[in-house]
């Protein structure tokens, strides 16, 4: 039998997936991603545990047929993918942060800003919008560090908690946009596998819509 592949981001993303999957009556085992292994099974799935940035990558190509993913990494990646479902996991905001006092001279009307990110499109797409220019400097994690240190005023990074940014000082200066966890589908898969791919979606679904 060929199993139906989920693509997962490792951390907590993965575990309330795991959550949802078992509450929706679509996965009876429990899946356990405190081990090394990569690729975990149950009788009808394959779960490949990835970094959340590669979830699309996965999933665009084919190797999964269905992954989760924030709006944040979709926004960044831009997959051809299909996006049916809003999971309703992961709430956070993506912001530009940067030391309070460099909050006037943000709103101020700069010709140019210096902003670190992990996120250089959306990044790239805010400020155009705004018609600002902007030099981004592309940072794979620990962004909160760039203001601290002089590399850039201001970042655009997510914002879950708040505990980062206030632990280091930062505050939020502007919202771009909120983001949710989506559960993306490749778009082969839609069509080749609908029978088990559609049982699945509309389980999540009505499990979600009864959690409301
Ligand atoms: C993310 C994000 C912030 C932090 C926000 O980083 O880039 O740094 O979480 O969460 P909070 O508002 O709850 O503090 P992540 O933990 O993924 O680590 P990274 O910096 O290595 O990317």
């Amino acid at each position: 039998m060929d199993k139906i592949t989920f693509a997962l981001p490792k951390g907590r993303l993965f575990d309330q997936t795991i959550d949802i999957l078992k509450k929706s009556g679509i996965l009876s085992e429990d899946i356990n991603q405190n081990t090394r292994k990569l690729i975990l099974e149950s009788k009808e799935y394959r779960f490949l545990v990835v970094r959340a940035k590669d979830v699309p990558v996965y999933v665009e190509n084919g190797i999964a047929d269905i992954g989760v993913a924030g709006d944040d990494v979709l926004l960044e990646s831009q997959p051809d993918v299909y996006k049916p479902l809003d999971l309703k996991i992961g709430y956070c905001n993506i912001v530009v942060a940067g030391k309070p006092e460099d909050r006037d001279f943000y709103f101020s009307n700069p010709v140019s800003l210096d902003v670190a990110t992990k996120y250089p499109k959306i990044t790239a797409q805010f400020f155009s919008d705004k018609g600002i220019n902007v030099r981004i400097f592309e940072l794979y994690g620990s962004v909160e560090l760039a203001p601290l240190v002089g590399l850039a005023k201001f970042i655009v990074d997510i914002v879950e908690t708040g505990t980062t940014l206030r632990e280091n000082g930062l505050v939020v200066i502007d919202t771009i946009r909120p983001s949710t966890a989506k559960l993306i589908i490749n778009r082969g898969s839609y069509k080749l596998k609908s029978d088990k791919i559609f049982k699945i979606l509309d389980s999540v679904e009505k499990f979600l819509g009864g959690e409301l």
